[in-house]
């Protein structure tokens, strides 16, 4: 395969202006490594070298300049072209020792790229902290051909703000992908693994372009043949692909079963203080890293919706997840035991369970009590990746224990790929949160890049979002969330916009209508969905189990704990320290009160947080009631200008691209318009309260 749909951001447009192509061709023409050949450096080499045929239409001539490792400020015998070099291994920093401010030195990821131009001659210098901090300048040096800028504006030096930067498959052996909204998996088949690793190999450039160094290839439900992928009889073909990603420097994970002794060791029990289980877990991780010797780690989803875990011994997270450390740790493996704990048994009529609370209650009792290499994974809200949640108050809360926070790429509550979502500006608002543990500027990123409790550990995963489909997301503009989530990861700072942006011009060129065009619709696209959604951070209202359009009580009576109690006279969910369930307590100052607070809790939070009225009136001065049905006129309103805007594109874009969007946009406009109905309509039913602009409510 090889469209434009399937290219996505790598799509290495030939560059039509004569005079810009003539400026990249004579820095890029001949390209010089210094240094041994080794198979990162390969990726490199290979990547330049498409990328030139196809943006430049040259084939560069390569000059390898041996195995001498030359000085950083060395650079004679060759005066032009572009010069690869690696950083000699000495000079790299030490990052473990969280050593970030030595100067002029790289970290092994960061890489240094220089446009140098006198005496009538013109070089590119891109040195990499490492082979692996090359790769990444070589993709960067190809984004910024991509996007036409001058050379004379070359001149970075990048280093990726969080050690781990990892995506989460949730593949399943079979074939399917849960949550999966973009076809079937492109690691497995009915059972097997795929044979065919071309689209893999595809995968893994698209993610280490983006600086993703981690992947973990199956679901965190681990059902019974993928159990066994930590045996003799699945690791030749886990270390297969293993081989594909460590190319692009990317570590490979895998979910595993906690109850694997029990089920596939002949242990009889998956006790984590058994001594036969403990062993069975050392043996499994000394067999996992004689076929990989690089192996990452393990993911883990225990004692959560109805995965085994260690609750079933009567013992805690901690037992369970210092087990799987000390098999690991031997070999330089970590443990990512999963924060997503709470009781999926609920019974609705019990108002005192708040589901919001369950990780909380669970895991800060065990702070200090995690091995050095386990790392728990938070998601980013406490319920479950809706359009709107306030940010997981874990974070900041356990201080001796290393975090990773979990986003969710795929659109499992914001659209499913039907509908355009673009997601960054959600996770900024989340990675900006001030959580104030140790004062104000204790931002979640500063948590989650270990700096601020000088963690050694430390990072930001994700749920994945692509599949077998031609262009891997379903929707086309859903690959801005995967190249958006690399960014953003490498480097927190990034504005939206500029995602945005640099995503646009290359996946759909430099044409600057377009770029407005596009990005001002993935710039509106969240508050859109939100608009026409549930409201004011209540959440959910979705189809039970698919978790796509709208119904409202779905989840209303059911065990999930995830309720909204609208009546005639009000909805939300009372929250409180004062009256409610007491989660507000679980934020640090001044968070806690802000949310407490009637009068200080943020409009867009206000039902997460509050029971209130209909009449209430909001900060816009709106009543609550009112807010809900002018947000779902409007939403749907605005969902169909989405596609009047993307029609006046056609013929700006390649039609393939184009139609494919369309086509999205037309259904998520019909789509919307079905949500505003049932909720305004379920709204009028409940409260009686008419529309304040006569608008048609069925
Ligand atoms: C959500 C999702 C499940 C998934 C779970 C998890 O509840 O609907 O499919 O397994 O999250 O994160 O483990």
């Amino acid at each position: 395969m090889n469209s434009t749909l399937y290219r996505a951001w790598l799509q290495y447009s030939p560059i039509q202006d004569a005079e810009l192509r003539e400026a990249y061709r004579r820095v890029l023409g001949t390209i010089s490594l210094e240094g041994r050949r080794s198979e990162l450096l390969d990726s490199a080499i290979e990547e330049l070298r498409s990328g030139c045929r196809s943006l430049l239409d040259i084939e560069p001539e390569l000059l390898l300049l041996g195995n001498e490792m030359p000085q950083l400020a060395s650079n004679e015998g060759i005066s032009r072209g572009l010069q690869l070099r690696v950083q000699p291994a000495d000079n790299v920093q030490d990052l473990e020792e969280g050593n970030n401010s030595a100067p002029g030195k790289l970290g092994p990821e960061g890489f240094r790229l220089e446009y140098l131009e006198g005496k009538g001659q013109e070089r590119v210098i891109l040195i990499g902290g490492s082979e692996k901090g090359l790769l990444y300048g070589v993709f960067h040096l190809l984004r910024l051909v991509a996007a036409h800028e001058p050379l004379t504006a070359w001149n970075v030096t990048e280093e990726p703000v969080n050690r781990l930067r990892m995506i989460n498959q949730w593949d399943n052996a079979d074939g399917s992908i849960e949550r999966g909204y973009a076809g079937r998996s492109i690691f497995y088949r009915d059972g097997r693994f795929t044979e065919d690793l071309t689209r893999v190999k595809d995968y893994a450039r698209l993610l280490s372009s983006v600086g993703i160094n981690a992947i973990s290839i199956n679901n965190v439900n681990v059902h019974e043949i993928e159990t066994r992928f930590i045996t003799r009889e699945y690791l030749p073909q886990v270390a297969q692909i293993a081989s594909v990603f460590r190319k692009y420097g990317i570590t490979l994970y895998l979910s595993i079963n906690f109850a694997a002794p029990l089920h596939i060791g002949g242990v009889g029990t998956s006790d984590p203080l058994n001594e036969d289980v403990r062993r069975w877990w050392r043996a499994a991780a000394d067999e996992i890293y004689s076929h990989i010797p690089d192996f990452g780690g393990f993911l883990v989803k225990a004692d959560s919706e109805h995965r085994p875990g260690p609750f079933a011994y009567g013992r805690d997270h901690a037992d369970g997840a210092n087990m799987l450390a000390e098999a690991l740790k031997p070999h330089g493996g970590i443990v990512i035991w999963r924060c997503f704990v709470y009781n999926c048994m609920q019974d609705w009529r019990d108002r005192s369970t708040d589901r919001a609370k369950a990780a909380y209650d669970h895991f800060t009792p065990l702070d200090g009590r995690f091995m050095d290499n386990v790392l728990l994974q938070i998601k980013n809200g406490p319920m479950d990746f809706q359009v709107r949640e306030p940010v997981s108050p874990l974070f900041g809360s356990m201080k001796h224990t290393n975090q990773v926070l979990e986003f969710q790429v795929t659109q499992e509550y914001t659209g499913q790929q039907r509908h355009v979502c673009y997601l960054v500006p959600q996770w900024k608002d989340v990675l900006n949160f001030d959580t104030h543990a140790d004062g104000q500027g204790s931002y979640v990123k500063r948590i989650v890049s270990g700096s601020l409790h000088s963690m050694k550990l430390s990072g930001i995963a994700a749920v994945s979002n692509i599949g077998d489909d031609e262009n891997w997301t379903g929707h086309t503009l859903a690959q801005a969330n995967l190249y958006g989530y690399g960014r953003l990861i490498w480097n927190p700072d990034l504005t939206s916009e500029e995602i945005a942006e640099e995503w646009t011009r290359q996946t759909f060129g430099n044409d600057e209508a377009v770029i407005k065009t596009a990005c001002g619709m993935l710039m509106k696209s969240w508050p859109i969905y939100e608009s026409y959604t549930s409201p004011l951070g209540v959440g959910w209202m979705v189809t039970p189990h698919t978790h796509y359009g709208p119904d409202v009580d779905g989840y209303e009576y059911s065990r999930w704990g995830t309720y909204h109690f609208a009546d005639r006279d009000g909805i939300g969910v009372d929250r409180t320290a004062a009256t409610g369930t007491g989660y507000t307590a679980q934020y640090f100052e001044p968070n806690a009160r802000r949310y407490e607070t009637l009068e200080d809790c943020p409009d867009e939070l206000l039902l997460f947080f509050h029971h209130v009225p209909y009449s209430h009136r909001l900060k816009s001065g709106k009543t609550v009631i009112q807010h809900i049905y002018d947000t779902h006129f409007e939403g749907a309103d605005a969902a169909a200008e989405l596609l009047v805007e993307w029609a006046s594109l056609e013929g700006r874009i390649d039609p393939a691209q184009h139609a494919q969007v369309a086509a999205r946009l037309a259904e998520q406009a019909e789509h919307a318009k079905h949500w505003r109905d049932v909720i305004n309509t379920y709204f009028f039913r409940k409260s009686g309260v008419p529309d304040g602009r006569g608008r048609t409510i069925f």
